[in-house]
């Protein structure tokens, strides 16, 4: 019997057991299925007090040896990745195993001429076109960590972003297709640089051909450097070989404070932990597609396009566009073109597409499709049936996979037709998994049916190492709340069959969209425009997008255009954070509820934007409590 995949609801008992009773014997056994340099003997060190965790120590590997490398005399000319355009008139492009490791070497020779090595931070802010995936596992190849960051985010953020990460490097494009936008990826790359004189090369690949500036001396064409180290005669690079604690990469990720923190992941249990995750949980078999709708500058693109299935030998779709261009019917369109597998999605996609109807999937071949994913957000029972009924044909089993950033790959799930699914449930932890919930003073909650904060008690290989440059704020953030766990920062409850139901964030962050936004990021951003004394935000229920930004904002130019000061603050944000940040609604009030000791009584702010009038709790303790009746009367719908 292997001990890679469960194959029955027994040997998902068995596994569970054996990882909580001897996890460095469990990990051993899963870990012994990858190619190593040299193969971990030391499994497991680890301490949440004074938070220092490794796996596979003494393992040495390169992890896109085990990405590419390895399949190549098995599978070199099975598709690795197929690449679906934005547009659909467009050609697709398929890279074979065989392709592909080709053009991670060459792109590896190109960062090596360029003077890149390992351990240098390298910057990647593209769109989702198979440069963005060889240029990753290029980094990877090399030793150097990759920074991906999402195409959404603004100048300020990619500069505070590189110099947090002292990033010497940057990967961009032109610019990127996104439904019917052009976006320009090297002007706002051009804006973040301005701050950021360290960075000593910009390697720009071509995709719109937008007018762009090329600064000579720093910037340089993607297809110009291939070009030379195919002259040079260059080929394959050695693979750097790594610790199985090296960096692999920093993904930034919002917390409860103002500053986006980045999160690092090591080669080895991130590894492990992805491809084991990702062949269990979808049950992964040879030939299957498997079509990851997230980006890659999100972990999840990170995990499941990227490393996850190819360190399985799986063919991974990637698709540059989104949902909804140039109609509603174009997941739909991928599915039977490419007769998709495995299809993962975000219930926010549902919810817009379910919006629809039924004319964008009636008669489109979706019988291909044998699994079916969600990730990001709680999923609402509504859009779990559609997606079940309507896509899945109630004949492919809905698997609800919770997991965040920092734990690297998926952490409760039911696994594909093994395990129950329960609607709105994520059901059980993966094996390695030990989740508990503990009260608001950290006792754990034994009963069932009670609502609890989400907690970890013991490592898996997958989860963080620390946070870029600070590792006492990673210590802060997730082992201080509850001294000994991991706290994830989730609200959960627990039925009678220990499956988890995730219900939120319990901190000031928000999930709109499925994108993880901070509170006090959205504020510092409104605060930074001229005017604006200041502002509080909060999340409210949103038909499509989970969540979405309710802004209360005092403005001392209340003699203007309460519109056009809208629209400013916006586009602010905007320039601050990025589009995906941008409050849904601003309220402008003359005051905020707040404290004696000047605390903002966020709780009161929530339950107004949710529409709550009569029951706000205490408001006798606030220092001007008519602010309240003034902010429920100015209330937008
Ligand atoms: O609140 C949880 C929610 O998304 C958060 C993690 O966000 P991020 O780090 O951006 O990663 C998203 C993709 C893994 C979690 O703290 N979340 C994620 N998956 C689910 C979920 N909430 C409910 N159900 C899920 N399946």
């Amino acid at each position: 019997m292997s001990v890679f995949k469960i194959s029955s609801l027994e040997q998902y008992h068995q596994q569970y057991r054996e990882s909580v009773e001897n996890p460095e014997k469990f990990w051993a056994r899963i870990a012994a299925h990858f190619h190593w340099h040299k193969q971990p003997k030391n499994i497991l060190e680890w301490n949440f007090d004074n938070f220092d965790v490794k796996w596979f120590r003494d393992g040495e590997l390169n992890i896109t040896e085990n990405c590419l490398d390895r399949h190549l005399a098995d599978r070199g000319e099975t598709p690795a990745l197929i690449w679906e355009p934005n547009d659909p008139e467009e050609h697709h492009r398929v890279l074979t195993y065989n392709d592909l490791h080709e053009k991670v070497n060459q792109f590896a020779q190109v960062l090596k001429q360029n003077g890149a090595k390992k351990g240098d931070r390298i910057c990647i802010y593209m769109g989702m076109i198979p440069e963005l995936a060889i240029a990753v596992l290029a980094c990877a190849r090399i030793g150097a960590i990759h920074s991906v960051i999402f195409g959404g985010f603004s100048a300020k953020s990619i500069s505070d972003r590189l110099q947090d990460a002292q990033a010497a490097y940057v990967i961009t494009c032109d610019g990127a297709y996104r439904g019917a936008k052009d976006i320009p990826l090297k002007e706002v790359i051009d804006d973040a640089l301005i701050a950021c004189p360290f960075v000593k090369r910009v390697i720009v690949c071509t995709r719109t051909r937008r007018p762009i500036s090329m600064i000579k001396g720093r910037d340089v064409w993607w297809e110009d450097e291939i070009k030379k180290v195919e002259t040079l005669g260059l080929k394959n690079v050695h693979p750097e070989v790594m610790n199985a604690e090296d960096e692999l990469f920093i993904l930034y990720t919002s917390g409860s404070t103002g500053k986006p923190k980045g999160v690092v992941h090591t080669i080895g249990g991130y590894m492990v932990y992805t491809n084991y995750s990702f062949v269990n949980v979808f049950q992964y078999k040879p030939g299957d597609v498997h079509f990851c709708t997230a980006d890659i500058g999100w972990i999840t693109g990170h995990s499941y396009i990227l490393y996850g299935p190819l360190c399985a030998g799986a063919t991974s779709l990637m698709f540059e566009g989104i949902p909804t261009w140039p109609d509603a019917g174009r997941f739909w369109d991928i599915v039977e073109k490419y007769q998709v597998n495995i299809l993962y999605t975000a219930p926010t996609a549902i919810r817009s597409l379910m919006g629809f109807g039924m004319d964008h999937i009636t008669g489109k071949d979706l019988s291909s499709l044998k699994v079916l994913g969600t990730v990001g957000e709680p999923i609402n029972e509504e859009a779990w049936h559609w997606y079940d009924n309507n896509i899945g044909k109630n004949n492919s089993p809905v698997v609800d996979t919770w997991w965040q950033t920092e734990t690297g790959g998926i952490m409760i799930s039911n696994i594909a037709g093994i395990t129950s699914a329960k609607p709105t449930f994520a059901t059980l932890p993966l094996p390695g998994v030990q989740p508990l919930l503990v009260d608001e003073n950290g006792v754990e909650i034994i009963e069932n049916n009670v609502s609890g904060n989400l907690c970890m008690r013991a490592p898996w290989p997958g989860m963080l190492r620390t946070t870029y440059g600070d590792h006492e704020r990673c210590k802060k953030t997730y082992f201080s709340t509850y001294p000994g766990l991991y706290f994830t920062g989730d609200g959960a409850t627990r039925d009678d069959e220990g499956n988890y139901r995730i219900t939120g964030r319990v901190d000031d962050v928000l999930n709109v969209s499925g994108h993880r936004i901070g509170t006090a990021e959205v504020e510092n951003a409104i605060n930074m425009h001229a005017g604006v004394v200041e502002s509080a935000v909060v999340g409210y229920p949103h038909d499509v997008k989970g969540q979405g930004i309710y802004a209360y904002v005092i403005d001392e130019n209340t003699h203007g255009d309460e519109e056009l000061t809208r629209r400013d603050i916006l586009q602010t944000v905007t320039r601050i954070i990025g589009a995906i940040a941008k409050p849904d609604k601003i309220q402008f009030v003359s005051g905020l509820p707040k404290t004696r000791s000047g605390k903002i009584m966020r709780r009161i702010l929530r339950k107004i934007a949710e529409g709550e009038t009569q029951n706000l709790g205490d408001t006798s303790t606030l220092l001007d409590p008519g602010v309240v009746d003034e902010i429920i009367k100015g209330k937008l719908v």
